[in-house]
């Protein structure tokens, strides 16, 4: 394979730039020449694709965002639109793509290759964590850390008032975010989209925690609650307990942005190298998983038959020690 391509697509997160870097290195070592594609699968079907070398990705692993931008783009969901992307594919002679994003993006790449014959294969780019097959995606940890950090902050001034905070985080179909950061940040409660909300059991157990001595109270909750978002949830809370003045906090994009982990960029790096690689050996419609420290390919289907849940033991974990 003599030419390939790189696009990012879905919701950006920390680490992409730090995938691009790696693709794009990765084919320049092997003699590929490798183009980048502008805002995901609208600039393939616009045409926005450009010629890449390795001073392209200078100085651009410990930044937050895509350099390549990123969007959602409806028309490619359409047979008509996946035809004008693999037109300007073949256009440049480009018989590889590297696609960075999360599930949706994978859809899309898994279409590409079925109807087009475009040997795809997918980096597992989002902060949701949501992606079957691989333990991990680039961005959870970053977005994990920022979530902490707000916890932290907000634990401070919730403790010193004697106060219940309600802390959105991320997820709008994904509690993994949630899940990790109230165990890191030491949460009282936790709600995600996994598990049914109870408001009067929610109110129960923080009346239990109130009597276990507990003054101030931190509850997680990712922003795909079946109960609502945190506002709502905290209205329903205060309109039926004595607890009527909580507060909330909806760390929101903020955990998009910022400087990529350590961990984000190394798992972007060794992704990105995997990802060259094995479009050189020839596989395609494939995506590079990480399990137990190591890369494998899987299916780019898996992304969606595999879909994880976080582990009900984490759950377990956080209820006994959030006593
Ligand atoms: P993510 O990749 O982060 O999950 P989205 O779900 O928004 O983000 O998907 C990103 C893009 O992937 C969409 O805007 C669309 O262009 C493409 N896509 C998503 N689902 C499909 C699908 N079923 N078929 C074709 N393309 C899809
Ligand atoms: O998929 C990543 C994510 O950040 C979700 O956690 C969140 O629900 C969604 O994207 C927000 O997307 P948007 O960029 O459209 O606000």
């Amino acid at each position: 394979m003599k030419r390939m391509a790189v696009l990012t697509s879905g919701g950006d997160a920390p680490g992409m730039n730090a995938a691009i870097r790696a693709v794009v290195r990765a084919a320049v070592a092997n003699d590929v020449e490798i183009f980048g594609v502008q805002r995901g699968y609208q600039g393939l079907i616009d045409g926005h694709i450009a010629p890449m070398d390795a001073r392209s990705v200078s100085s651009i692993i410990h930044h937050g965002g895509t350099i390549l931008r990123t969007a959602r783009c409806p028309a490619f969901m359409e047979a008509s639109g996946r035809a004008e992307a693999a037109a300007q594919l073949a256009r440049l002679d480009i018989a590889g793509l590297v696609v960075i994003g999360g599930d949706g993006s994978y859809h899309g790449a898994h279409a590409l290759v079925r109807e087009h014959d475009i040997a795809t294969v997918g980096i597992p780019g989002t902060i949701d964590n949501d992606i079957g097959g691989t333990q991990f995606t680039i961005g959870f940890d970053t977005a994990l850390n920022i979530a902490v950090e707000a916890i932290d902050r907000l634990r401070d001034t919730a403790a010193s008032h004697d106060r219940i905070f309600f802390v959105e985080v991320m997820g709008r179909h994904s509690g993994f975010i949630a899940m990790y950061s109230a165990l890191a940040g030491g949460a009282e409660a936790l709600l995600t989209p996994e598990q049914p909300t109870d408001i009067n059991g929610l109110i129960a157990s923080l009346r239990e925690a109130k009597d276990r001595g507990k003054t101030s109270m931190i509850v997680v909750v990712a922003e795909g609650d079946d109960a609502g978002p945190a506002h709502t949830i905290a209205e329903h809370v205060a309109n039926a307990s004595e607890f009527k003045e909580p507060r909330v906090a909806v760390i929101g994009h903020l955990q998009r942005g910022g400087v990529p982990s350590a961990f984000d960029r190394v798992l972007a790096a060794r992704m990105g190298v995997a990802a060259v690689e094995t479009l050189l050996a020839g596989d395609r419609d494939v995506m590079i998983a990480f399990e137990d420290n190591a890369l494998r390919t899987r299916p780019l289907e898996d992304a969606w038959r595999l879909r994880t849940r976080f582990d009900p033991d984490l759950f377990r974990v956080l209820q006994l020690l959030c006593v």
